[in-house]
């Protein structure tokens, strides 16, 4: 494996039946990153997620995880990673904290451990509830902080917010980016692709079970930047303008900027939502 790789997948291809999910998907996941796998329904996001952590076998290649083979993974792996997936396994009649706390005995975990964690994802209110009467948002956290409650090294998340308010998104979101601080790498999935430019480092865009496009989402965007073009919005007016990057049009604004008659200026770059129209001829989010 690849030196800072915590997970590494190797042409890897998935045939359910008749039908080829995954065909040659290679990719890296390295110490201290959040990796998006970005995608629409259907193309095979959750069927990664199953093979790297050991539930499904893929027909041909090779993931390997914390230098083990995903299919050979033992106790001492799942001790170091954490999974948020839609069957969240909570216990409705257990309260929050004993959902907790069953967990930290398994993995000698101690019960300040189980206070921080339910602070960082805004539970702390909660501790007494029964589990079964947590609104939809709030068992979502309750999952979250079960699986990061040992500390593992890398956590798995499949759409860790899809359906939830934008409020609790957002403590998600804070929550993630300070888990990476603490050295922790992500890898999660979506069809968000707002979610996967503000947290992710790198982002593979996967379309009928391939990578179409792959890197950080400043590199992907600039790379589709092809006609760069300027919104203008002029002193006195509420009508924008755009204009194309042409050495005619760098004249003009720049007589404009001389003349200081430019209220607002500012370049379009395309956002992942476009890239991935250009690449596959289809939206992001399927209807
Ligand atoms: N157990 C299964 N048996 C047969 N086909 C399956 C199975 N699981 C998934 N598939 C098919 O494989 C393809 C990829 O499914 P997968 O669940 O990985 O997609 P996804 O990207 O996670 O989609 P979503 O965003 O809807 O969760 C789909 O076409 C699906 O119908
Ligand atoms: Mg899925």
């Amino acid at each position: 494996m690849e030196q800072n790789a915590l997970l590494q997948l190797s042409h890897i291809s998935k045939r359910y039946k008749t039908q080829l999910a995954l065909k040659d998907i290679s990719m890296t996941l390295r110490k201290g990153e959040i990796l998006g796998f970005l995608g629409p329904s259907g193309a095979g996001k959750t069927t990664t997620i199953k093979i790297i952590t050991g539930q499904l076998r893929p027909t041909s290649g090779e993931a390997k995880i914390l230098g083990t083979d995903s299919s050979n993974m033992d106790a001492s792996i799942y001790e170091k990673i954490g999974v948020v997936s839609d069957n969240s396994g909570i216990y409705e009649k257990m309260t929050v904290w004993q959902n907790l706390s069953c967990f930290a005995k398994i993995w000698r975990v101690s019960n300040a451990r189980i206070e921080e964690v339910l602070r960082q994802v805004g539970m702390s209110d909660y501790k007494k509830q029964p589990a079964g009467k947590l609104s939809k948002g709030q068992k979502q956290r309750l999952v979250l902080a079960r699986a990061v409650l040992h500390k593992p090294r890398i956590l798995f998340l499949d759409e860790p917010t899809s359906g939830l308010d934008p409020s609790t998104a957002i403590a998600i979101h804070k929550m993630l980016l300070d888990l990476r601080q603490e050295g922790m790498a992500v890898f999660l999935t979506t069809h968000n692709m707002e979610e996967a430019e503000k947290l992710c480092d790198h982002v593979s865009l996967l379309y009928q079970g391939t990578i179409v496009e792959d890197g950080s989402p400043q590199e992907i965007c600039l790379k589709y930047n092809k006609r760069k073009r300027y919104h203008l919005l002029l002193n006195g007016s509420s009508e924008e303008i755009v204009l194309e990057q042409t050495p005619e049009n760098a004249v003009k604004i720049s007589e404009w900027m001389q003349k200081d008659m430019i209220q607002r200026l500012h370049s379009c770059e395309p956002t992942l939502e476009s890239v991935f129209l250009q690449v596959t001829g289809a939206p992001l989010v399927s209807l």
